[in-house]
């Protein structure tokens, strides 16, 4: 039956066999790739290159304030064409550099920032711009230490701390923005004659080749290249509004490390595309993709799209944020070791480029995430295991999968169905003969507080008698083709089907409406739904079989006219924006929604999760979706995932038990497969498989705690759920490219999960810092020194992870194994007090009631943990637990600064009699000779001593334990252990 189904739907989709990255353009088959590419080739070889862009200083107008000034900016290369320039210094610091074409024959795509930005940011009243005869400069920062530098001639802006150049843009002159022209006045030879005056010197070679117009030759190229139609492939790309892209440079200087612009699988440190030693030969694309079994290890662009690139050295990190839509390749070198290039090549938009000063990993993230949004709290019950696989084929099959998860007592919080649910792939619509009852199928999953998530695609069906697309089609809301009128149509899983064009406010409402669980009369609503059903938003790139590149033609005609090539990398956003507001508009008030994507872009972390895709079942993807949880993490986005198993293929018990391992510390954490594979439910595994990865899920779920903190403070401080180690040791320079190990969150755990074949050990680099870091499970107690850092071998069996606590951390988990996250909702504590070399400790605990937004209100409890020496040359510790949102209420949750907080919320009363029910302090020097709460009680405790190893270099630690001492986890306490 279930090959059957298989055979069908990929019968039905011949197109989709023939994804392969051929289907896909490197920069040398794409014209406007050649040309910035082109560019910077002219522009190394020529000595005396110089940018033609410069600054009309006669025209700069500051604000009233001098806040804020624009300038009008000129080519040499084209004297009539008309360029302005708008630079502004946000209240945090973040400098914003703006420039368009003035009175062209059309307009750039300006409108990239506006869905990326959650708001308009404030200009700072208390920076003045300094007229100057060569530029325009601006001091600014606490210290005064921050200079911005805008250059007149040629245009240049550069970023100073301390006099340093942290940020240059245009520094190598690759500054170009192709101005609009017709194909009548370039014929008439009007375009681009500009006799030479003075200023420029223009390479002796070149003179000679390029005859009557050298200067255009000496900048542009020799002839036009793909200006005005492309072919590939098949595939015809008509550009009725010629060449228009936009080349920029932005250089790094003091800074030898470049990470983000996700999405590419490959390291985190990215690798070079330029210079000598090139790492890889094509730069790394940004062009949202369904790229069929993408490679493990490559610049090519995949499903979603973030301009956002930090640059780190062990004394200053900065980042840039290019806002820009359109099909862009970055190119990255380091001309020394402690520098870093990059130059930006898209197809069109303006220039819109955010610099974001740093001068720390922690500033840059707080900076992003103010301007696009900090990752959203998302619902507890969505950190917990995800189960899904393309297909679970019917309502029996789900009851049968979810009956055999609790026969093997294996927790589990989710379950999903892909697209078969859905009648003909018209998403909403049950295939009734294999689900002849979703809503009383769904509310047995939901019986024990776990949920299930339906896949709603944006492909629409075309026939009407689906009421999603007829609706579509009356509304007038479909992406049109080419001709800006006829409602385009396409491939996809569903047939011959239509899109939405979400661009259009005119959908939104609509597309809110849809999602509806109660019935709306005339108007379409989802009654065979819950409105605690969780949606998967899949193919939103968008894919499309038949389409150039697997996606839509560039020249379709979007809401306000503008071409899909000028947004495409911001299309997937838009579906999955709306589709949370959907999912939140079938309450009121509203609950957490969960949406998974695939595309997205920068923003896309306020709307929900992502995953990297269809991976393929090796090692290799296993090892390199770490690397991509952890860009995406570092790229604002946290709540990011890899398919466990791999989506491709069957792996063998060994990986699949790593794959867990994996997974277990992914910030979304799912198991799926593709329709073809054969089934591989953890329950299926034999022994020791199935026990050890029940053990890793249990160790997730005893976790959570840990977890649910961290994003808590991901979604108020824009830090990463998952932290490589350049994050928290910005100044460890033998950290830098460390992308295979990382911390969860601000917890003090370390961990290296497994992704070799056959490994029996593993090393784990410990951080340069005098501490003593702690293995999770045996309590070994390993010292690292401040000079340099260790690298130690640690066993790393099948059932096996490398974990640590970091000395000087407080680690609260719930230990009680159950069947589903809702269950442990009254679950007692444990908290693992791992002391560090100085004797002391801290942690923190954020809990709310995981799917409303009554935290935005004040309704919930957020602890602090402190191990103390009681006296400077005592022995002992004082633990103890206190009010943390009193302490800092506006600190506390997302999206609002509370002014108090009232640790008698209902919330916090409702879990008042939750206890902490073990205390482990690891690593005190001497056995205590008792251990009291605060009003003097004895409580139970153990004490195992510590054992030094023969080289005392370490050893196993002290472990004190104290049994059930009867606090409530959100009282106030202290306990003293005397020793
Ligand atoms: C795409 C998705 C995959 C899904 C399949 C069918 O390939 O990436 O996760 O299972 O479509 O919907």
């Amino acid at each position: 039956m279930r090959a059957f189904r298989s055979l069908l739907v990929l019968a039905a989709v011949p197109a989709a066999l023939a994804f392969k990255s051929q289907d896909f353009k490197t920069c040398s088959q794409s014209g406007f790739c050649r040309r910035g590419r082109a560019l910077s080739a002219r522009a190394s070889e020529s000595p005396s290159w110089r940018s033609p862009y410069s600054v009309d200083a006669s025209s700069i107008a500051l604000s009233s304030d001098q806040a804020s000034f624009i300038a009008a900016v000129k080519s040499s290369i084209y004297p009539d064409v008309k360029f302005s320039l708008d630079v502004r210094i946000h209240d945090d610091g973040v400098v914003r550099v703006r420039m368009d074409e003035v009175d062209g024959l059309r307009k750039h795509y300006d409108e990239a920032a506006s869905w990326a930005l959650l708001d308009e940011p404030k200009v700072s009243q208390q920076v003045q711009w300094k007229v100057g005869k060569d530029g325009v400069s601006a001091v600014y920062g606490a210290k005064k230490d921050v200079e911005v530098k805008v250059a007149f001639e040629p245009l240049k802006v550069t970023l100073l701390r301390n006099g340093k150049e942290q940020v240059v843009l245009n520094n190598r002159g690759l500054l170009h923005m192709e101005h609009f022209r017709t194909k009548e006045s370039v014929a008439k030879g009007k375009e681009g004659i500009a006799v030479p005056e003075e200023g420029l010197d223009i390479d002796d070679d070149a003179q000679v080749v390029l005859g009557a117009h050298p200067r255009t030759a000496w900048f542009e190229g020799e002839q036009e290249d793909s200006w005005w139609e492309e072919t590939f492939n098949s595939f015809t790309d008509p550009k009725p509004r010629g060449p228009e892209s936009l080349s920029v440079d932005i250089d790094f200087p003091n800074h030898g490390h470049v990470y983000g612009i996700p999405q590419h699988a490959t390291r985190l440190d990215l690798p070079t595309t330029t210079g000598e030693n090139a790492h890889y030969s094509d730069p790394y694309r940004l062009y949202n993709a369904d790229v069929f079994e993408y490679l493990a290890d490559s610049t090519t662009s995949l499903y979603g799209s973030i301009p956002f690139m930090h640059a780190h050295s062990a004394d200053s990190t900065v980042a840039i944020f290019n806002a820009v839509g359109s099909d862009t390749f970055i190119d990255i070198g380091h001309p020394t070791a402690k520098s870093s290039t990059s130059h930006w090549i898209s197809e069109t938009g303006i220039l819109d480029v955010f610099i974001f000063p740093g001068p720390t990993p922690a500033d840059v993230f707080a900076q992003y995430t103010r301007l696009t949004g900090t990752p959203a709290l998302p619902a507890h019950w969505a950190l917990g295991y995800h189960q899904c696989r393309w297909n679970y084929v019917s309502s029996d099959d789900v009851r049968t999968v979810q009956k055999r998860f609790d026969e093997e007592d294996i927790p589990v919080d989710v379950f999903w169905l892909d697209i078969e649910y859905s009648e003909e792939h018209k998403y909403f619509i049950w295939d009734r003969k294999h689900f002849p009852d979703p809503v009383d199928m769904i509310k047995d999953v939901e019986a024990i507080g776990r949920h299930m998530v339906v896949i709603v695609d944006p492909h629409l069906k075309r026939t009407n008698d689906y009421p999603v697309y007829k609706q579509a089609t009356e509304l007038g809301i479909l992406v049109k083709k080419g001709d800006g009128t006829t409602d385009y149509e396409g491939w996809c899983w569903s047939g011959s089907s239509a899109w939405v064009d979400f661009f259009n406010p005119g959908s939104w409402d609509w597309w809110k409406s849809l999602f509806k669980t109660e019935s709306q009369g005339e108007q379409w609503s989802w009654v065979d739904s819950t409105v605690d059903t969780g949606i998967w938003n899949d193919m939103n790139e968008p894919s499309i079989f038949n389409g150039p590149e697997i996606s839509m033609p560039r020249e379709n005609i979007h809401y306000g006219g503008w071409e899909h090539r000028d947004l495409h990398n911001i299309n997937g956003m838009l579906f999955h924006n709306l589709t949370s507001q959907a999912a939140m508009a079938r309450t009121d008030p509203p609950k957490r929604p969960f949406v998974l994507t695939r595309s997205f872009y920068a923003g896309s972390q306020r709307f929900g999760a992502m995953w990297t895709g269809d991976n393929l079942g090796t090692w290799e993807h296993m090892a390199v979706g770490v690397k991509m949880v952890l860009a995406n993490n570092i790229a604002g986005f946290s709540f990011a995932g890899s398919d466990v198993g791999g989506f491709f293929g069957n792996p063998e018990p060994e990986m699949l038990v790593r794959w867990y391992g994996v997974g277990i510390f992914s910030p979304f954490f799912r198991a799926h497969a593709h329709i073809d594979t054969k089934r591989r439910e953890p329950f299926l595994l034999d022994e020791p498989y199935k026990g050890i990865v029940r053990d890793m899920l249990r160790l997730r779920y005893a976790m959570l705690p840990v977890w649910y903190t961290a994003f808590r403070e991901a979604s108020v401080t824009g830090l990463p759920v998952v932290r490589p180690h350049f994050v928290v040791f910005p100044q460890d320079e033998n950290g830098f490219s460390l992308d295979d190990q990382f911390f969860v969150g601000g917890s003090g755990l370390l961990v290296k999960p497994v992704t070799r074949k056959g490994a029996t050990e593993e090393t784990v680099y410990l951080p340069a810092e005098d501490q003593v870091y702690y293995d999770y499970f045996n309590d070994y107690a390993y010292r690292s020194t401040s000079s340099k850092g260790k690298e130690i071998t640690v066993s790393a069996e099948l059932h096996q992870i490398p974990l640590f606590i970091r000395g000087g951390s407080i680690i609260p988990t719930r230990e009680r194994p159950r069947r589903s996250s809702p269950l442990m909702k009254r679950d007692p504590f444990t908290l693992r007090v791992a002391l560090s070399s100085d004797g002391s400790a801290r942690g923190e605990l954020y809990l709310d009631d995981g799917e409303t937004f009554s935290h935005q209100q004040g309704q919930f409890v957020w602890r602090e943990f402190a191990a103390e020496k009681p006296t400077k040359k005592s022995k002992g510790v004082r633990i103890s637990s206190r009010d943390l949102a009193a302490q800092k209420p506006a600190e506390a949750v997302d999206h609002v600064a509370l002014t108090t907080y009232d640790s008698s919320n209902a919330f916090a009363k409702d879990i008042a009699d939750v206890r902490v029910e073990k205390i482990v302090v690891l690593g005190l020097p001497a056995k205590p000779s008792s251990v009291t709460i605060e009003s003097g009680k004895e409580l139970r405790w153990t004490y195992t001593p510590g054992v030094a190893s023969s080289d005392k270099k370490g050893g196993t630690a002290s472990v004190l334990v104290i049994r059930d001492p009867k606090l409530a986890i959100t009282g106030d306490w202290s306990i003293l252990v005397q020793a």
